[in-house]
């Protein structure tokens, strides 16, 4: 195993068969699907079957968490997912931007047809149902709350639906099914694990802390260097690897007996602060890189 090499992460088959058929099983109850994903990972924070896993339903991607990623990254982001056919929005839970923008796409683009196919049909009123997909921390349960006024509905009974779900109003328009189960990653994929542990989403063992954090040095090196100019006073060029983890340990003096670097404690300091946005507005992948 090469030392950048991801071990092989837990996730066990039992649990995502059963998600699978959960999403398969309840399908035919929505009129669509939104999945949540990570403005700053847009492709990593995808679940790798959810389009085959919802094929036929129309699909809203939200790009969550917009409010910590780089806005011109987001907008290149949402312009190519549409470029590809796929309706998708930005927002940022945490404040509650662009909410209204989920709501207009979902109403004006995604189900527009089937909106005025049932209005025609005097189906007026009839709410729109969507199943809300995201795997763990992108901000699936904030963006619920957010959506429901903070309020989570009570749980609605309905034939052949069990308690084990929960749909959730957001007015009189729009009802979202909460699905139960947790929707694994794209951990068989190198670089998405790598981003999914940089931001956290992952568990940070799939990796040691040191090479983790080298790895988040060198892309923000080469996409962000201004940002660890700013906040940490390094000079980033011509330096790879370990020698910028030593650098940035030395700006903070995380130093040890003999002048040494203490170059865990600076790994653990880049990633704390990383996923707590304190860097900079950063994105991880980009469109234009996407083969
Ligand atoms: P999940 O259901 O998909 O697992 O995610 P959840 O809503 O629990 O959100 C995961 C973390 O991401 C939470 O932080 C949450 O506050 C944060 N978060 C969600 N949406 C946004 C957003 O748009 N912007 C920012 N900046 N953060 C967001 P936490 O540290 O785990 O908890 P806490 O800070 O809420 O206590």
């Amino acid at each position: 195993m090469s030392e950048t090499e991801i071990k092989s992460i837990q996730w066990f088959p039992g649990h995502m068969a059963k998600t699978r058929k959960s999403i398969k099983e309840n399908l035919s109850l929505v009129d669509a699907v939104v999945e949540i994903i990570d403005a700053r990972i847009p492709l990593s924070s995808q679940n790798p079957e959810m389009g085959r896993m919802t094929a036929g339903k129309p699909r809203l991607l939200v790009l969550n968490k917009r409010d910590m990623a780089d806005n011109n990254a987001t907008d290149k982001w949402i312009s190519y997912f549409r470029s590809q056919g796929v309706v998708a929005v930005s927002m940022d839970c945490k404040s509650g931007k662009g909410l209204k923008s989920f709501t207009s796409a979902l109403e004006q683009q995604l189900l527009k047809d089937l909106i005025e196919m049932r209005k025609a049909k005097g189906m007026v009123g009839a709410p729109i149902r969507v199943m809300v997909v995201g795997i763990p921390n992108v901000g699936k349960s904030s963006f619920i709350n957010r959506m429901s006024g903070s309020k989570k509905a009570k749980v609605e009974d309905r034939p052949g639906v069990t308690r084990t779900k929960q749909w959730v109003k957001l007015g009189d328009k729009i009802e979202m099914l909460d699905m139960p189960g947790v929707l694994w990653p794209k951990f068989d994929d190198q670089k998405a694990a790598q981003n999914l542990a940089f931001t956290g989403a992952i568990k940070d063992d799939i990796l040691d802390i040191e090479t983790l954090a080298m790895l988040l040095l060198e892309l923000l090196a080469q996409n962000y260097p201004q940002c660890l100019k700013e906040r940490y006073k390094m000079d980033v060029s011509d330096l790879q690897g370990k020698d910028l983890l030593k650098l940035l340990g030395r700006k903070r003096g995380m130093l040890i007996s003999g002048g040494e670097v203490n170059t865990e404690r600076a790994a653990i300091m880049l990633l704390d602060e990383f996923r707590a946005g304190k860097i900079g507005n950063i994105t991880l992948e980009f469109p234009d890189t996407q083969g």
